[in-house]
């Protein structure tokens, strides 16, 4: 595992934006897994201006959101947030974004189909994951199987909160999912998550706690702020 902890959130989404512009240019063709959420308005927001400022192509990437809520309007999706910080400012095609649906005729049908696709774009090369307070990743909750693939999920009562989420319901990409994925990045920031960031260091591999699953990936990055890290007792790499 890599840990890198930086002194400022603005410091840590820069490192991250940097890496993916890395990727994009080694691989035109990249497929990014991406997630919502705040910890992602900052990342988005100076991708897009180095990219513009950059003239980096992304005409070839695809892109695999990680969840979406259940039957909720547009205006509520977690597809608006993306389209909104993302897709439409970075004029990206309708064929290169892949998203789960709020209102699929066939929930089973749609997640099993959102699989098959994963695998026929060749694999997620970069997943980027946040973590939820209970820690989940994507919305897979606590007691999500490491064998889990994408489907339909309750959520808890904090995420609920957290996220003021106008659903109960989503549907997620699984650990499995996930875990199949080239590389994998969690980031963090801000002292709200530094609770569960020490629970993610202290605790064994357990469904009880879905982001330390992730440590079955032993080139897994991991990607705080000062802020994020401050209950940790790894406090080495500040950049
Ligand atoms: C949400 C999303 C996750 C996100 C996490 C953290 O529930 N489903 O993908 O990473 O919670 O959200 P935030 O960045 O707003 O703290």
């Amino acid at each position: 595992m890599r840990i890198l902890i930086f002194q400022t959130k603005e410091k840590a989404m820069d490192f991250v934006v940097e890496f993916l512009i890395k990727e994009i240019t080694r691989k035109p063709e990249i497929v990014l897994g991406l997630a919502s959420g705040h910890t992602f308005i900052p990342i988005y927001r100076i991708l897009k201006s180095k990219v513009r400022r950059n003239k980096i192509n992304l005409g070839k990437i695809k892109t695999f959101n990680l969840d979406e809520y259940l039957k909720v309007g547009y205006k509520e999706s977690f597809r608006y947030f993306m389209d909104k910080k993302f897709f439409i400012p970075l004029k990206m095609k309708k064929e290169q974004i892949h998203f789960l649906q709020s209102n699929p005729k066939n929930v089973k049908a749609h997640c099993n189909n959102y699989e098959k696709e994963i695998l026929e774009a060749g694999r997620i090369d970069i997943q980027l994951l946040g973590i939820g307070r209970d820690g989940h990743i994507g919305f897979n909750e606590p007691g999500s199987i490491i064998k889990s693939r994408t489907r339909r999920i309750k959520l808890n009562e904090i995420t609920v909160k957290d996220n003021n989420a106008p659903s109960r319901w989503a549907l997620t990409m699984g650990i499995d999912t996930i875990l199949k994925a080239k590389k994998i990045v969690l980031i963090a920031t801000g002292r709200r998550k530094a609770g569960i960031m020490k629970r993610f260091f202290d605790n064994k591999i357990s469904p009880e706690l879905p982001a330390t699953l992730l440590k079955k990936r032993k080139d897994l990055i991991v990607v705080l702020d000062k802020d994020a890290a401050s209950k940790l007792r790894i406090r080495k790499t500040f950049k």
